[in-house]
């Protein structure tokens, strides 16, 4: 691992628990490998702007007909040369309605591009992006991984389906459930997620 881009994409800030998370390994990773080059991209306090006529027109491949439409592909540029250059991807992906956050899905409108991410072929889409690892914590109120809730698990298959169409099939995910459900419950899920991260991305002789 030489380079690694942090998305975060709550909207609760420094109450966040995938904020924590992600910031907390990142300190770790920092501490323990100082050549480590992180970009960091906090999506819930920065959102990047929902699609537009504009915008839309100029992320499908036409040239850029006016200034909204060259300021739009200048941030989709931005965004997809973050994604190009880390080889692992950690995502702060709170559970909002089911599903991911406007804010993170807002990123995937811009880098989800074809011919640059993906492409079409005759044998259907075939993603670029390969040869790339995403680590993905999912921090929910509730409880999704069996019983009779998991069916409304929309986050999960969503991003692990994202991911994939553009190449990134190496997808770690780490739940942090029951966040909700009580102090104790939550404090156990966080230290949890957390030992799983430090698993997941820490040299072992560090990892808690
Ligand atoms: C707008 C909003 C919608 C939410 N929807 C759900 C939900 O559908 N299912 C669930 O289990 N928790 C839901 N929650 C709870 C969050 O998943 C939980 O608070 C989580 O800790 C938020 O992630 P974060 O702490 O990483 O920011 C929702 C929270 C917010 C703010």
């Amino acid at each position: 691992m030489s380079t690694i881009l942090a998305l975060t994409s709550s909207a609760l800030g420094e109450a966040s628990v995938s904020n924590g998370l992600v910031a907390g390994v990142l300190e770790r990773l920092r501490a323990q490998q100082p050549a480590l080059r992180i970009i960091s991209r906090d999506l819930g306090h920065a959102p990047v702007d929902h699609l537009t006529l504009d915008s839309a027109a100029a992320l499908r491949g036409a040239a850029p007909a006016n200034a909204a439409q060259e300021a739009a592909l200048a941030v989709s540029n931005e965004l997809l040369d973050e994604l190009r250059e880390a080889d692992t991807i950690l995502i702060g992906a709170p559970m909002y309605n089911f599903g991911i956050t406007s804010t993170l899905k807002t990123w995937f409108d811009h880098v989800l591009r074809a011919g640059l991410t993906f492409r079409y072929t005759e044998a259907g889409p075939v993603g670029l992006m390969t040869g790339k690892r995403a680590i993905v914590v999912e921090t929910r109120g509730g409880f999704y991984s069996s019983g009779p809730t998991q069916a409304m698990d929309a986050q999960e298959p969503h991003l692990r389906g994202l991911l994939g169409f553009i190449g990134i099939t190496d997808v770690t995910f780490i739940r942090a459930e029951k966040l909700g459900f009580g102090p104790e419950p939550r404090a156990a899920s966080i230290a949890q997620a957390r030992a799983e991260l430090d698993a997941a991305l820490l040299e072992p002789a560090e990892a808690a």
